[in-house]
């Protein structure tokens, strides 16, 4: 099924939907558990030529599905590399569906437009998903928080 996918910036009431999707999912300790800090941050990565980007997806009456952003970096001990994926979300009830894998494709293309050659993402829990998504796992480590992450990469030009 398509998903329509729109920049965060040209649908900003999409925003406090995405906010609530990831302090939902994140919103606990070592993260910051305040959702305005996940309404702000969300608000703050939503550029339309310059990074950070954020890409949304909606059903057809325009309900928000899922988010994907794109940032300079996103792991504190990863800044040798960029750019990253970031705050990757579906909600709840619609995922299994393909929204996570064209709002993937979405940004990958709209990288690939803007001359970006590669990207980075690190995740614990997804990685399956990123491996469909046909990102390679470029190394593990333990960050200071004491969680194990993943690090994928992708050529996309
Ligand atoms: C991970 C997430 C974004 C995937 O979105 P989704 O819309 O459910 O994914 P899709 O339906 O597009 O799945 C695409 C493929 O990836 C697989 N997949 C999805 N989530 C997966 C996971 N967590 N682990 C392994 N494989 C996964 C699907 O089975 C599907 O494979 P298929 O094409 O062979 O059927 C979603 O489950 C989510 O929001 N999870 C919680 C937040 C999270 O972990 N975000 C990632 C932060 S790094």
């Amino acid at each position: 099924m398509a998903f329509p996918v729109t920049l965060l910036a040209d649908s900003l009431s999409s925003a406090e939907a995405v906010a609530d999707m990831r302090w939902k999912e994140w919103g606990r300790p070592p993260e910051p558990a305040d959702p305005e800090w996940w309404l702000e941050t969300t608000v703050r990565e939503a550029g339309r030529e310059a990074l950070p980007v954020t890409f949304v997806a909606h059903d057809v009456t325009g309900d928000v599905l899922g988010a994907v952003g794109l940032d300079t970096y996103d792991l504190n001990e990863r800044h040798d590399t960029s750019p990253w994926v970031t705050g990757m979300i579906v909600r709840r009830d619609r995922r299994g569906q393909g929204v996570g894998q064209a709002l993937m494709q979405h940004l990958e293309r709209w990288a690939a437009e803007h001359r970006i050659a590669e990207a980075w993402v690190g995740t614990d829990l997804a990685l399956g998903f990123y491996q469909r998504c046909a990102w390679t796992v470029q190394e593990t480590f333990t960050r200071s928080t004491g969680q194990r992450v993943a690090v994928l990469y992708k050529k996309l030009l």
